[in-house]
């Protein structure tokens, strides 16, 4: 446990949250961490006092994650990271406002435009005055089509009252998380993690446990490591296949293999994020872990309509589940956001309606995504050092850079991580690319190829060029 004093604020009292600590011996606060926050070494500790309000910045060596230790809000909004892409997108949308011609390959949407029938079916929704609040769980004729695709797609039954439509899957996720884990809960994330499942645990008074995985596994969980670390406190194992960042579709066998180890903890139950489950390229298949042997009971679906129907701006997911779960996410619901937009819900209706998987209108999609896969894979296969594993679904390539690491470029200093990398990359290629210590491997980058042929070819240019320019760091 590390320890600080710092001066004394007069609005201070003393705060406790699991894995922080904040406490008022008289003229001094003691501020220790506990091991949420373990792996923190910390280099810099900033105070600043504004009209009673005191804040600390505390930076980790290992990169420049910054921690704001704000004591005029809450513990649980103080113990969440902001979310990494988001904070890239929005620079290079800043780089690109202000003139400088970034390519943008950060962000995680299909840069195609919402096919033409859904906005349609959206467009008539305003047009006939379906603009009022919908049952707060998701109108029936929703809830009934999602029950369709789940029974038709995935082989998975359940009613409309098993089903709890939200204003996106990030919201499903959440709501779940809230509604299955107490504090002190353990929530098992694979590593590499779409960023935010570590900070719906946080948000949950729960401890994230992220067990990693590697690149020449194709980033699929191993399912000794998973079974060496369930307790008894282990709630929630997040799955996400086909995975942000990194592509890996689980295979059915090793899906299998880890049922047969959540079989053997009764208290623990599966969230399976399958939002990137149209976007999936052949031999690979998707398997609804749900579907398999004795799981149904233990399994929390979670499915929305942002990536394979392009539709990341209409907000919208699903949650499928025992009654008693997705009652709970529906409670929170009632009480958060309420039901998620009517026209939104119109233009889901015409989604599932294209036909199995999203009929021509995804597969089109996805025969794109298939062919710039191919060309990435290609390209970032010639350089020496730079390791891949090729994805075989979603619209991500996980690049294994730290070949580059130690090395430095004129003008710009050292790269040590992925964070310098990336930084580098768009100082110097123009490129914005996501640092994967975001997602917690810091040896890779991730490249988005939701854009078009032509600016993938410019942006590996770029890329290469800017990597060529690195020499390998002279000890001091
Ligand atoms: C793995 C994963 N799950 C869930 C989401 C949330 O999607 P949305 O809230 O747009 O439905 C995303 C979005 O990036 C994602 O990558």
């Amino acid at each position: 446990m590390s320890a600080f004093y710092v001066q004394n604020s007069p609005s201070f009292s003393r705060i406790e949250s699991p894995g922080l600590h904040f406490d008022h011996p008289q003229s001094f606060r003691l501020i220790s961490f506990s091991s949420q926050f373990s792996n923190l070494s910390l280099r810099s500790l900033e105070t600043s006092t504004k009209q009673q309000r005191t804040s600390l910045v505390v930076r980790a060596v290992k990169n420049i994650d910054q921690m704001e230790f704000d004591t005029t809000l809450s513990p649980r909004v103080n113990s969440l990271k902001p979310s990494k892409t988001v904070a890239i997108t929005d620079q290079a949308t800043a780089l690109v406002q202000a003139g400088v011609p970034v390519i943008r390959l950060a962000a995680g949407e299909p840069d195609f435009d919402t096919p033409a029938v859904i906005v349609e079916a959206g467009v008539n929704a305003i047009r006939d005055g379906y603009t009022r609040y919908t049952p707060n769980a998701g109108t029936l004729e929703l809830r009934s089509a999602i029950c369709h695709k789940l029974k038709e797609e995935n082989g998975l039954s359940y009613s409309p009252d098993q089903i709890v439509v939200s204003n996106g899957a990030k919201q499903c996720i959440t709501q779940a998380v809230l509604a299955v884990c107490s504090p002190g809960d353990e929530v098992i994330i694979p590593a590499p993690f779409w960023v935010s499942y570590p900070e719906m645990a946080r948000l949950a008074d729960a401890t994230p446990v992220i067990l990693p995985t590697n690149i020449s596994e194709n980033f699929l969980l191993d399912p000794k490591l998973l079974e060496s670390k369930l307790t008894d406190k282990s709630r929630l194992l997040i799955l996400c296949s086909p995975s942000n960042p990194t592509g890996s579709v689980y295979p059915r066998e090793l899906l299998e293999q880890i049922a047969a180890i959540v079989a053997k903890h009764p208290r623990l139950l599966v969230l399976s994020d399958e939002i990137y489950e149209h976007i999936i390229y052949a031999p690979a298949t998707h398997t609804s872990f749900a579907s398999l042997p004795g799981m149904w009971d233990r399994t929390l679906t979670v499915n929305g309509f942002s990536k394979a129907f392009a539709m990341t701006g209409w907000r919208l997911g699903y949650i499928a589940g025992p009654k008693h779960f997705v009652s709970a996410c529906n409670k929170i619901q009632s009480q958060f956001t309420s039901g998620a937009s009517s026209i939104s819900q119109k233009a889901a209706v015409a989604a599932l309606g294209l036909g199995f998987a999203g009929g021509e209108a995804v597969s089109t999609m996805v025969k794109a995504f298939q062919e710039r896969r191919d060309f990435l894979v290609k390209s970032f296969g010639e350089l020496d050092g730079v390791k891949i594993s090729e994805p075989k679904g979603a619209f991500y390539l996980f690049v294994d850079f730290s070949c580059y690491y130690g090395s430095k470029a004129d003008g710009f200093g050292l790269i040590q991580d992925s964070e310098s990398l990336c930084r580098y990359l768009l100082d110097e290629g123009q490129v914005a690319l996501v640092p994967g210590d975001a997602f917690g491997d810091d040896t890779c980058i991730r490249i988005s190829y939701a854009a078009s042929l032509s600016t993938l070819q410019a942006a590996v240019e770029n890329i290469k060029k800017a990597l060529t320019a690195l020499k390998p760091a002279v000890p001091a």
